[in-house]
């Protein structure tokens, strides 16, 4: 038993090749300034540096999840490094940032602010489908976040979260050039991610004719463990060897609709591929709506988020891997 006990360890310790550790103790002040030097995500020491962590819920749809508490509990009990807050823009019935920025960007600086005062990054999101139809609204709010926010290293945006159908020579790349040189008014060095098209899952459209003259960008791959697989990996291993960086700012372990139940073997295989190649991935969502991608049980509170008893199967199984 011991002689397999240590083989054990020796084996565990030979395949852990990433920088994958408990992400809670990966913060700010360890990692300060973050970069992009090649395909990685680098610290303020030029060492590849890996977030993990948690993506809240549309702000309009749980603005419940939008304080100190909650991020608290994503940071400490979550595991995590980074936040993501989904700031919606235009919803169906419930609105967003276009018609109600004050609220929005309230939301958003309470997440911030409690990012900073726990130690840990924050990606800031606008969670759009059809951002290119506002481009207008997209500059005035990275502007102004920006401007807030200069030179805090805990900070990284993300200038479109999912496009759908968009060309990405013709729509997105003009429209990601346009937000970054507004952000980089202000802001001459934080990580900026692009979204790609087809719900960001097409970073080999992005590699085919990438965004150049700019430093410290990134782009948006998503995915869902039970609809997307070793396909979507070859694309992204492909948009890799053409050197464009990859930033997960989304992916869930169920399926694309955000229900099924855990799909854990592929879900490990993504992880497994993440690790190896030291990507950032943060977890569809801090959210009790009763669905398979919720990480917390309905009714949850914002003192209650991440407890143990309050998270569901993924939740549970996702913050396994945040700590790993
Ligand atoms: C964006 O453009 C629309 C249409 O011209 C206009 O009504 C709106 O006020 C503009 N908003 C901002 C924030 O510039
Ligand atoms: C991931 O990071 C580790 C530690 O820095 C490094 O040994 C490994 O080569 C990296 N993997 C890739 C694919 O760059
Ligand atoms: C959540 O709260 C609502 C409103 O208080 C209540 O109707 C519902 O039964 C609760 N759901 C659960 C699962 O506790």
């Amino acid at each position: 038993m011991k002689f397999l006990f240590v083989l054990g360890l020796v084996f565990a310790c030979s395949v852990n090749f990433s920088v994958a550790k408990d992400a809670a103790l990966e913060t700010v002040s360890k990692h300060g300034q973050l970069s992009v030097s090649g395909v990685d995500l680098v610290d303020s020491n030029g060492e590849k540096v890996q977030l993990k962590g948690m993506s809240l819920f549309w702000d309009v749809w749980m603005p419940q999840y939008y304080n100190k508490e909650a991020i608290d509990g994503v940071h400490d009990l979550c595991h995590s490094n980074a936040v993501r807050a989904a700031i919606s823009v235009t919803t169906e019935r419930d609105g967003g940032y276009i018609e109600t920025p004050d609220a929005s960007l309230e939301r958003l600086y309470a997440v911030i602010d409690a990012a900073i005062a726990d130690d840990i990054y924050v990606v800031v999101d606008w969670h759009d489908h059809e951002a290119d139809s506002h481009l207008n609204y997209s500059l005035d709010f990275f502007d102004k976040v920006s401007k807030k926010y200069t030179g805090v290293p805990n900070i990284l945006y993300e200038t479109f979260n999912e496009p759908t159908g968009q060309s990405w020579s013709d729509v997105l790349k003009p429209y990601h050039e346009a937000v970054i040189k507004t952000i980089r008014a202000n802001d001459p060095d934080n990580v900026i991610i692009v979204g790609t098209p087809t719900w960001s899952q097409s970073v080999d459209q992005a590699a085919a004719n990438p965004i150049t003259g700019q430093k410290n960008i990134m782009y948006t791959l998503h995915f869902y463990a039970g609809t997307h697989k070793q396909w979507l990996r070859d694309t992204a291993n492909g948009a890799l060897s053409n050197g464009i960086p990859i930033f997960v700012s989304e992916y869930g372990t169920v399926n694309a609709d955000g229900d099924g139940s855990v799909d854990e073997a592929e879900s490990r295989l993504w992880y497994d591929w993440l690790d190896e190649h030291n990507i950032s991935y943060l977890n569809w969502a801090v959210s009790d709506k009763v669905e398979g991608a919720s990480a917390l049980q309905p009714n949850t509170t914002a003192a209650n988020t991440c407890k143990e008893e309050f998270l569901t199967a993924s939740g549970k199984f996702v913050v396994a891997q945040n700590k790993a």
